[in-house]
């Protein structure tokens, strides 16, 4: 399933909408009852307003009704040249917190289909702070 969602958030790259960074992000969503949600990077000539593919891609699928995920893949680069290994950023990683399970969800992070690597939320995200805290 890891190649599945490398070469779905190489095609959610595709609709990448940068005309400021020109900088390229792609997301496949797996959520725990077999679906994929696709995101991208959406810029705003406003800046602040931009969505990361990751957020896209989560606030589609939850929008829906879902609310349990099983692991998310992200490919990103620049416009027009090679894939390049990107981490999510920190305001991405927190809205995985709110909605992922901390040890198990799986965040496959990589070039190809041939080339990525998986981590989970307490790895990229440790001493998270999450709706558990709250209770
Ligand atoms: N970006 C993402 O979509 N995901 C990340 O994990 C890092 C950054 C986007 C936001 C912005 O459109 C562009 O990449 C440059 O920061």
């Amino acid at each position: 399933m890891e190649k599945r969602l490398m070469k779905e958030a190489i095609l959610a790259r595709e609709n990448a909408y940068t005309p400021y960074s020109h900088f390229k992000v792609g997301a496949a969503l797996l959520t725990k009852s077999g679906k994929i949600y696709h995101g991208c990077n959406i810029e705003n000539a406003g800046y602040t307003p931009s969505n990361c593919a990751e957020r896209t891609a989560f606030f589609k699928a939850v929008s829906e009704g879902e609310l349990e995920f099983d692991a998310i893949a992200v490919v990103a680069g620049t416009e027009g040249g090679e894939l390049a290994f990107t981490a999510p950023c920190g305001v991405c990683r927190q809205v995985m917190m709110e909605f992922c399970d901390y040890e198990t969800f799986r965040i496959i992070l990589g070039t190809s289909p041939e080339d990525y690597q998986v981590f989970s939320l307490k790895e990229i995200l440790p001493f998270g702070f999450g709706p558990k805290n709250l209770t």
